[in-house]
């Protein structure tokens, strides 16, 4: 495996994943058309995606030491993903999802507990020497309240000083998802290059379509830095440092089969794009169109070496 270029940080859990008939009835005993363990996390998902595009990468997050680790130790190691610097944690569950794929119409719905599993703090961050490792992106997905804010802030502020450090060739990018409607993430918006917030939280903090959302948001945004919104079926849309704004219809494949994962496939082509030099319309058109081939297959593998 040749040194990691992108480091993506968050949660790795395990996915039950259930394709079912059609969505179950409430109180009833369903059998499902199939039924398997996957290795899930939206950081998770993005390395198993940027990994299929060809890149090297690596995850950062905490794993318990239960008896899932194997299979997800497995799982990283099969998609050649390196996790030297993840945490393991003594006396902790593995944060799982029920995940419910119904086959008529690909929508996923899940259950997820993080069954109190803390998640990467600054103290392990620090562990890791920047001046040694190639990184190129290191991108962070927030996922709980002021403590993981919090944490994801100092690590921004670590990689800002590295940066101002170090000469330009070897400057480290920066993005954040923000998913999940939570309050603390607005800290955030002006320490990282690039932003990707989804629906759910444009709409949370008041925007009512992704336009409204990239020109209210970067005004919290350092300048120069983008801000990247998805919007479900409707496709996605860009605004850059200079205010230009780029918008990407959705592209879904003639029959959606399942749409787990989607929004990280999103992220994770956006990021390939980027790394690979191109710009940052480009890098959200190849994000609708992958997210839209994503929608298409059972999983990512057939995502493999797709990186037009
Ligand atoms: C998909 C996903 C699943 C996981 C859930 C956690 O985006 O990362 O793999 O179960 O979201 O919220």
């Amino acid at each position: 495996m040749s040194d990691p270029e992108i480091l993506l940080v968050g949660l790795v859990c395990v996915d039950i994943i259930n394709v079912c008939q059609q969505f179950p009835e409430e109180d009833t005993d369903t059998r499902v058309l199939h039924q398997e363990w996957k290795r899930g996390g939206n950081a998770a998902n993005n390395a198993t995606v940027l990994s299929l595009l060809g890149m090297s990468c690596e995850f950062l997050g905490t794993i318990a030491n239960s008896h899932e680790k194997r299979f997800l130790l497995e799982d990283f190691s099969k998609y050649n993903i390196a996790i030297n610097n993840c945490v393991f944690y003594e006396n902790h569950q593995t944060p799982l999802s029920i995940v419910m794929i119904n086959s008529q119409n690909g929508s996923r719905t899940i259950l997820h507990s993080e069954k109190k599993l803390p998640s990467i703090k600054l103290e392990d961050f620090e562990k890791i020497d920047l001046d040694k490792n190639n990184y190129k992106w290191i991108h962070f997905e927030a996922r709980r309240g002021q403590t993981n804010a919090v944490a994801i802030q100092q690590m921004l502020e670590k990689i800002a000083n590295h940066n101002q450090q170090t000469d330009a060739r070897k400057r480290i990018r920066t993005s954040v998802e923000l998913e999940k409607a939570v309050p603390e993430f607005s800290i955030l918006f002006n320490l990282t290059d690039y932003i990707f917030v989804s629906k759910d939280y444009s709409k949370y903090q008041g925007f009512n379509s992704m336009e409204e959302a990239v020109i209210g948001f970067q005004q919290k945004c350092c300048p120069g830095s983008a801000i990247i919104c998805t919007w479900g079926a409707e496709g996605a849309m860009c605004r850059d440092g200079n205010g230009t704004t780029h918008k990407s219809p959705a592209i879904p494949p003639e029959k959606l089969v399942d749409t787990l994962g989607a929004g990280d496939t999103f992220t994770a082509a956006a990021i390939y794009s980027l790394v690979m030099g191109r710009g940052l319309e480009e890098a959200v058109d190849f994000g609708c169109r992958l997210a839209g081939l994503k929608c298409g297959i059972i999983g990512f593998d057939e995502l493999k070496n797709f990186t037009q």
